[in-house]
């Protein structure tokens, strides 16, 4: 069985890689599909060539786990690739709300099944918007994200990160 995770990636956090490596255990194999819209691009911190190259990184190490992006309708999409099943990753009850609503009406646009996998409970406050909000004051997101985001949100942000450690390394007498 295929399965597609969606999602807007940016970037992709710990709590994703975890949903991502559990189930790339079950299923034959998982895309991970950006799903961009071209009027929402300003939106978005990173590009979606960025967050690509930051996705292919991040699951270079599982083996039946591929990179794509789709800017439509999940469920044409789902259509046109043949891929089954969506995958969607639940951190907290109050991700259940909104999950339920998507998840209903992909199943009456396209009749698909959306399968949900609980992330682990330290990943249950992790969400890509938080890492931004911390990497945007120069804070330590190393432990939320994978090494790949960790890595371009530090470019992204260098010069906040440089002024940060200018100020936290003493002055010689
Ligand atoms: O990572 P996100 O932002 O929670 O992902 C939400 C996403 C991208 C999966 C959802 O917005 C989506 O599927 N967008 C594509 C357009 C679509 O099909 N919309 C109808 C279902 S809400």
């Amino acid at each position: 069985m295929k399965a597609v995770f969606p999602g807007s990636f940016d970037p992709i956090t710990s709590g994703h890689m975890d949903v991502l490596t559990r189930a790339s255990r079950i299923f034959d194999s998982v895309t991970v599909t950006v799903m961009h819209n071209a009027r929402k691009q300003g939106r978005h911190l990173f590009t979606l060539d960025e967050r690509l190259d930051i996705l292919r990184t991040a699951t270079g190490h599982l083996e039946n786990v591929g990179v794509d992006s789709f800017g439509g309708l999940l469920v044409d999409y789902m259509a046109q690739e043949q891929k089954g099943i969506i995958l969607r990753g639940l951190r907290a009850v109050s991700d259940y709300e909104y999950e339920l609503q998507i998840a209903h009406l992909n199943r009456q646009l396209g009749e698909v099944e959306t399968v949900f996998i609980m992330a682990a409970t330290r990943w249950s406050f992790v969400s890509s918007s938080m890492v931004r909000e911390i990497a945007s004051y120069g804070g330590d997101i190393r432990e939320m994200v994978p090494r790949a985001s960790a890595d371009a949100l530090r470019v992204k942000y260098a010069d906040v990160y440089e002024e940060r450690e200018r100020a936290s390394t003493p002055t010689p007498d």
